[in-house]
């Protein structure tokens, strides 16, 4: 029985100031007249709330990019939704944090392209960024919001892990995401110059398994180990059509943000059907709910609603073949495969490519 989402990603725009090179927004980036209007979100909120969503995370691309995002924040807090933004920071001055606590907003997840001025700058693309974000940081802890760090980590900056979750401590935060790249979107571009080696990716689970210990009860970590170099894979998005959806800039619903790679699937907007009726009735949204779609090993496996067979959009990018068993588990006949390439990629020396600007409006 197909039960209401949680919670809710609403990519409000894809622009952003920042040109970090594994950004999740897909290569082939909305327009920015295409952006749904200010009623248009205040409506989707009121959707939401009304279909169960308890949880909504403002993103993008850069949320502070939107000029009306403190009324966004007041429109989906008047719907009854618990509201957490997504930010680098950048376009956040003092006074309009203290507009968005007005407004109502519940917590602010700051993100962290690395622990000092020249990796963070180089990694962003944003000369300047990080002295900026420490300065939110500041202003975040003065207001009082409640407050996770989210530490993107790869091959150029898993040496600098100790020194994040010290950072989150400093800041205050209750909690640090320490997320190791996901190759998707620009980062499966950049796989060469970001893929952490096995030792890389070891490390990091040894000190997050230590500081875990260690800030018991101060700092809560979660943890998104690299999932080239394991041996099951993520339950991707807690299980396709399971537990949340996105929403992009142009209003279109997705069950992930990498969704669109998946080329046989259709996609509908919020411009021309009720979130409620997309959640439960679109082809897209059941194409890979449940357990039915599987085939073997997954058909037969133990773990089928463990993980639920891994991602769809890396099985869809590594293999051609979105209905496969994600190549990451010891089960796919493409694992030993996976891990040859993780090392080939992990040894490679590559530039970097950053994230391009949305096409602009004509
Ligand atoms: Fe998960 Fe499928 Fe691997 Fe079983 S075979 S562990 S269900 S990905
Ligand atoms: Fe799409 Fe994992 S990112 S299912």
């Amino acid at each position: 029985m197909t039960v209401p989402p949680i919670a809710m990603l609403a990519e409000l725009t894809y622009r952003c100031p920042l040109s970090c090179p594994y950004c999740s927004n897909p290569i082939e980036m909305a327009q920015q007249d295409q952006e749904l209007e200010t009623a248009t979100w205040a409506d989707v909120f009121r959707q939401a709330a009304d279909l169960g969503v308890l949880q909504l995370h403002l993103s993008g691309g850069e949320p502070a990019s939107r000029r009306d995002l403190t009324e966004l924040v007041h429109a989906a807090r008047t719907a009854g939704l618990y509201t957490n933004l997504i930010t680098s920071g950048i376009g956040l001055s003092q006074k309009r944090l203290a507009e968005l606590d007005e407004a109502g907003l519940d917590h602010i997840q700051l993100s962290l392209q690395g622990t000092d001025a020249g990796m963070a700058d180089m990694i962003g693309g944003y000369r300047g960024g990080f002295d900026r974000k420490m300065k939110v940081a500041g202003w975040i802890a003065e207001i009082g919001f409640p407050l996770t760090l989210n530490a993107v980590l790869h091959r150029k900056n898993l040496h600098q892990l100790p020194r994040a979750i010290e950072m989150a401590v400093e800041m205050g935060a209750r909690r640090i995401e320490v997320a190791t790249v996901q190759f998707h979107g620009w980062a499966l571009q950049n796989r060469d110059a970001l893929m952490p080696t096995k030792e890389q990716a070891k490390e990091a689970t040894r000190i997050v398994a230590e500081a875990r210990v260690a800030l018991k009860g101060k700092l809560v970590i979660d943890y998104v180990p690299a999932d080239y170099h394991s041996d099951y894979p993520k339950r991707c998005m807690g299980g396709w059509g399971t537990t949340g959806l996105n929403v992009a800039p142009d209003g279109l619903v997705l069950p992930c943000h990498a969704a669109q790679s998946i080329p046989h699937l259709e996609f509908e907007s919020v411009r021309y059907r009720r979130l409620r009726d997309i959640w439960y009735d679109s082809a897209a949204f059941n194409a890979y709910r449940g357990t039915d779609w599987m085939a073997d090993p997954c058909k037969s496996c133990e773990r089928k609603t463990v993980d639920f067979g891994g991602c769809r959009c890396q099985a869809m990018a590594l293999l051609g073949d979105a209905n496969a068993t994600d190549p990451v588990c010891v089960k796919s006949p493409h694992h030993g495969r996976l891990q040859d390439q993780a090392a080939a990629h992990a040894s490679a020396e590559a530039e970097l490519v950053y994230r391009s600007a949305p096409a602009k409006a004509p």
